[in-house]
């Protein structure tokens, strides 16, 4: 009896550990890159908050946090924060639109920008279901599949509960043993 509740603690505990926040490379294979094509990796997408973005690029590039109009400008004046040094990473850590442009202005101008809606991680709402008026997610070989992250986004608020009422469990057989 102990042992198999041992082998289910770990189960439970290794399910719970793969539910982190997701990262994603940006662009994909081909990264932070001119020759990217950002609008399609970016669509069908749920970022929430906690995910992450890992922008990697080569030492001609940067990476600049900017505003709405900076990002429609492709204006790096007032960048929020901008970064030069090939693997730079941005935390989604509050709901809202994130603006980022390529520090070139011809690379900006030419597609290399990124904008992405970040929700609230709000685990109990039906992650998987389509909103009204969303295009719907077009199927591509990349390794960032949509689908999979939303339904690990779906479970996530499930897997802690089921852990927390495990630990309880644990701690309760002792006395009742
Ligand atoms: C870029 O932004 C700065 C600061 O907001 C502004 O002063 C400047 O005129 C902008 N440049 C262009 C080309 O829009
Ligand atoms: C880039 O950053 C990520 C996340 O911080 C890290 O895991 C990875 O090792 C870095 N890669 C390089 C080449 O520095």
């Amino acid at each position: 009896m102990a042992k198999l509740l041992l082998v289910f603690a770990l189960v439970v505990l290794a399910i719970a550990l793969t539910c982190t926040a997701t990262v994603y490379t940006v662009g994909g294979s081909s990264g932070w890159d001119v020759s990217s094509d950002l609008d399609t990796w970016a669509k069908g997408k749920r970022f929430v908050t906690g995910d992450v973005l890992l922008f990697q690029y080569s030492s001609y590039n940067t990476v600049d946090d900017v505003t709405k109009e900076s990002y429609q400008g492709c204006n790096t004046t007032n960048a929020i924060q901008s970064s030069n040094n090939g693997n730079t990473t941005y935390t989604l850590s509050s709901p809202g639109d994130r603006y980022f442009i390529a520090g070139n202005k011809l690379y900006c101008l030419g597609g290399m920008k990124l904008h992405v809606t970040v929700e609230a991680d709000q685990v109990a709402s039906p992650a998987s279901a389509p909103e009204p008026g969303d295009s719907l997610p077009t199927p591509t070989s990349e390794n960032n599949n949509p689908s999979i992250f939303s339904s690990a986004v779906a479970i996530h608020g499930g897997t802690y509960s089921i852990l927390f009422v495990f630990l309880g469990f644990m701690v309760a057989i002792p006395w009742v043993m």
